[in-house]
């Protein structure tokens, strides 16, 4: 391994995991992940944080498979949400712009 600067402040991670249909364990990728990462992005490339400041990447499955909604990890991972990717969206724009803050 060889260590690289990170361009970015922030790395905010979005769970997009999806499984086969019938999949006993929840999807964050079924609930709405992909949509809420893309209007997130739109967002804050629109208030110039996205890049250097922030970036905010697909993942797998973190391992908490909620029974419904999104999981997203903030602070370097030390921090997991469940959040509705249909009504809190614009917490999790608010909270990364406070993260951008610094
Ligand atoms: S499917 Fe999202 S945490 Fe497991």
């Amino acid at each position: 391994m060889k260590p690289m600067n990170s361009p970015f402040q922030e790395i905010v991670l979005v769970c997009d995991n999806t499984r086969p249909p019938g999949a006993p364990k929840h999807s964050c990728g079924d609930h709405g992940a992909r949509a809420m990462r893309k209007s997130l992005k739109k967002a804050l490339k629109a208030e110039g944080l996205w890049g250097e400041k922030v970036r905010v990447l697909m993942t797998s499955c973190l391992d908490v498979c909620p029974k419904e909604g999104v999981i997203c990890s903030f602070d370097r991972g030390e921090t997991l949400e469940l959040v509705d990717a249909d009504t809190e969206t614009d917490l999790v724009l608010a909270r990364i712009r406070e993260m951008c803050r610094d």
